[in-house]
């Protein structure tokens, strides 16, 4: 129960600052944060290689969780690799997914307020969503992550996969959360099943995830 508010403290400081920092710098990548498009970017096309390493070219739905102002979407559109991914955006701030229906005013239906996809997708996508954290304690805001990984693999067929800054100990330092890669790995196996952890391409010190259901 007091995690549970704890918790609910957590997202309302993050959708505070994710509301601000959209209201200064628009729909760009700054807007959520980043250092620059081209790490954002780089962070998509890892994530959604590794669907494509599991899925090939069969049409494979994924539902991008904390999808900011849908700029994944953005990048599938743009890519010929990755055109057979049906893409659905999530995201806990209302202004986030007004940006993204307001960037996307065709297909407003693909995005949503929340933190689960609307119905079963075969992977939720996380891109940077853990990073920025109110809290000071690692293995707490470790645990919120696992709520939050938890709630998504219920409406999930075959896996999560997410990024996460890394570092030798987990720490929090300015408010960005750093894995450590190892622990992070040996959880996710024991929470849901085999896991599989790589070095984002072109991103130092981000380490891409795949947690896959035991079955798959
Ligand atoms: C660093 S931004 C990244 C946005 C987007 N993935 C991108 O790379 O452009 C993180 C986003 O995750 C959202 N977020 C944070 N925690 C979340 C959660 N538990 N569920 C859904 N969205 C969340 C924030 O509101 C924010 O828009």
């Amino acid at each position: 129960m007091l995690r549970r508010l704890m918790f609910a403290g957590y997202e309302r400081q993050l959708n505070r600052a994710y509301r601000r920092r959209l209201a200064s710098k628009g729909s760009t990548a700054q807007g959520v944060f980043w250092r620059s498009q081209s790490s954002q970017f780089a962070r998509f096309d890892t994530l959604l290689a590794l669907v494509h390493q599991l899925r090939g070219h069969q049409p494979t739905s994924i539902a991008d969780i904390g999808c900011g102002y849908g700029a994944m979407l953005d990048f599938i559109k743009a890519s010929s690799t990755f055109q057979h991914i049906k893409y659905q955006g999530v995201d806990i701030n209302r202004a986030m997914i007004a940006a993204c229906r307001q960037k996307f005013p065709h297909q407003t239906d693909r995005f949503s307020t929340g933190n689960r996809p609307s119905g079963i997708v075969d992977f939720c996508l996380f891109s940077g969503t853990f990073n920025l954290t109110h809290s000071d304690d690692p293995a707490l805001w470790n645990d919120y992550i696992f709520t939050c990984l938890d709630r998504c693999m219920a409406k999930t067929r075959y896996g999560l996969i997410l990024n996460l800054l890394c570092t030798p100990k987990a720490q929090i330092q300015k408010q960005i959360f750093y894995a450590n890669r190892a622990a992070f790995v040996q959880r996710a196996e024991a929470y849901f099943g085999p896991t599989h952890a790589q070095s984002t391409r072109d991103v130092p010190g981000d380490v891409s995830f795949v947690i896959t259901r035991k079955f798959l």
